[in-house]
């Protein structure tokens, strides 16, 4: 596989009043492409501010960042956004779909942001994440589970090298979080994108080609696991 993105002794420290908040501590890693990774911790343990690093929405103060060998822009708001929109895509956990748009059209008007509408890649974004059915729905007339499948659509419809997720199934219940995920998969596959999710949910490891545990800012483990689900 060939190799993505690498961090180096990635340090964040945040100034504070009562001192220095080491929210990243030295953090040290490559990430292949095609591997999906749940990152997993405590609250508190730096996961939103690795992965705000990750996107280069936030920048380090230590250490460096390379991804395809380049370094990773920081403390220039510019180039961080031209670095974001190029490669990074993003799925919330609170869906952010437009509730005046239909499911279509919710993947429409990204496409048309990024400057390549394409219906026929906005049907098969949704099909691919089981909701053909559901097109010229509103996000109010369809589930929560159905709401962050369109969000999945919606962020990858750039075709992003990497796709980040911040407890993106922390407002579900377990079965419709196993939908989700499964969805999530099958997407990156096929699509051919790495995916680097946040979570506090160990069941979500068996979606994982591996896992890495952080807490107070600093890798504890990573380990790569066996494929329990690969996509059906
Ligand atoms: N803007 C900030 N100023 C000071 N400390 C911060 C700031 N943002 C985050 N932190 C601290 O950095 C640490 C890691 O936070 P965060 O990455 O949000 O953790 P997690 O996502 O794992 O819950 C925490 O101790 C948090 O209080
Ligand atoms: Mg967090």
């Amino acid at each position: 596989m060939n190799k993505l993105l690498k961090m180096e002794n990635l340090e964040r420290h945040y100034e504070t009043p009562a001192g220095v908040v080491k929210a990243l501590d030295g953090v040290s890693f490559e990430i292949s492409e095609g591997e999906r990774i749940i990152l997993l911790g405590p609250s508190g343990s730096g996961k939103t501010t690795l992965l705000n690093c990750l996107s280069a929405l936030d920048s380090p103060t230590g250490g460096t960042y390379k991804f395809f060998e380049s370094e990773v822009p920081r403390n220039n708001s510019e180039k961080m956004t031209s670095f974001r929109r190029e490669n990074i895509g993003y799925v919330f956990q609170f869906f952010n779909l437009l509730q005046d748009l239909t499911v279509l059209e919710n993947i429409l008007l990204i496409q048309e942001l990024s400057g390549n509408k394409d219906f026929s890649r906005a049907k098969d974004l949704l099909k691919l994440v089981g909701l053909e059915a559901e097109i010229d729905r509103f996000p109010g007339e369809i589930s929560g589970g159905q709401q962050q499948r369109v969000a999945i659509a919606r962020s990858i419809a750039k075709r992003p090298t990497l796709l980040l997720g911040d407890e993106l199934t922390g407002n579900l219940d377990t079965e419709t979080s196993n939908k989700v995920m499964e969805a999530l998969v099958g997407a990156c596959k096929q699509e051919n994108i790495t995916s680097v999710f946040v979570t506090h949910d160990e069941g979500l490891v068996k979606y994982a080609t591996r896992v890495i545990r952080i807490d107070s800012g600093k890798i504890i483990s990573d380990e790569k696991i066996d494929n329990q689900y690969d996509g059906v």
